[in-house]
């Protein structure tokens, strides 16, 4: 079920959570759930006890979202899912602009080691503020960026400053 949608993302996610090791994956920005159900459904395997996903369960501004005019999003093609069917497939999500949820995250006593794949809003404040947030409840975290060659992401990242690994394309390991 999973075949058409996983790629290199996936692939290091995955391979990341082997390394890590956290008890908790938070996903910002998760779109029609595909890798948060990916990782829900193999949580056991990982030893993760659990996952929370964050999303507008909306249609976005086009400066938050990764496509540009033209480009082709062939593997998430297709609306989001929305929020009562990802509630209804048992996943834990919150639904609202991640710049007002996440403030929230320190609410939810999230067992550490926690991992958070960052995957939302592509725009400078919207990553900025994601960043921050979950730095801000989880100063050990660690996250995994998506899209990291975009300038709004490249910008938030950098002015961050946390230590970061890049990997050879698009994702960035911020430690
Ligand atoms: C690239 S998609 C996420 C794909 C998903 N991580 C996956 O691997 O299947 C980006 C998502 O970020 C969400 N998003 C954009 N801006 C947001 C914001 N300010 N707050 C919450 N979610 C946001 C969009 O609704 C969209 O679903």
């Amino acid at each position: 079920m999973y075949n058409s949608v996983l790629g290199p993302k996936q692939d290091i996610l995955l391979s990341l959570l082997g390394k890590y090791h956290p008890k908790t994956y938070i996903e910002v920005g998760c779109f029609q759930c595909v890798t948060l159900r990916l990782v829900t459904d193999l949580a056991p395997v990982y030893g993760i006890e659990r996952c929370i996903g964050f999303d507008l369960f909306e249609q976005c501004a086009g400066d938050e979202t990764e496509l540009g005019v033209g480009d082709e999003h062939a593997p998430l093609d297709g609306p989001p899912l929305s929020f009562e069917e990802a509630i209804g497939l048992g996943l834990e999500v919150y639904k609202g602009d991640s710049k007002e949820t996440l403030t929230t995250l320190g609410d939810l006593a999230c067992q550490p080691p926690v991992f958070a794949f960052v995957d939302g809003g592509h725009s400078f404040e919207t990553c900025y503020s994601d960043i921050k947030n979950v730095k801000a409840c989880h100063h050990d975290a660690i996250l995994l960026l998506d899209d990291s060659d975009y300038p709004g992401v490249a910008k938030a990242i950098a002015e961050c400053g946390f230590p970061s690994r890049r990997f050879p394309y698009y994702l960035t390991v911020i430690e």
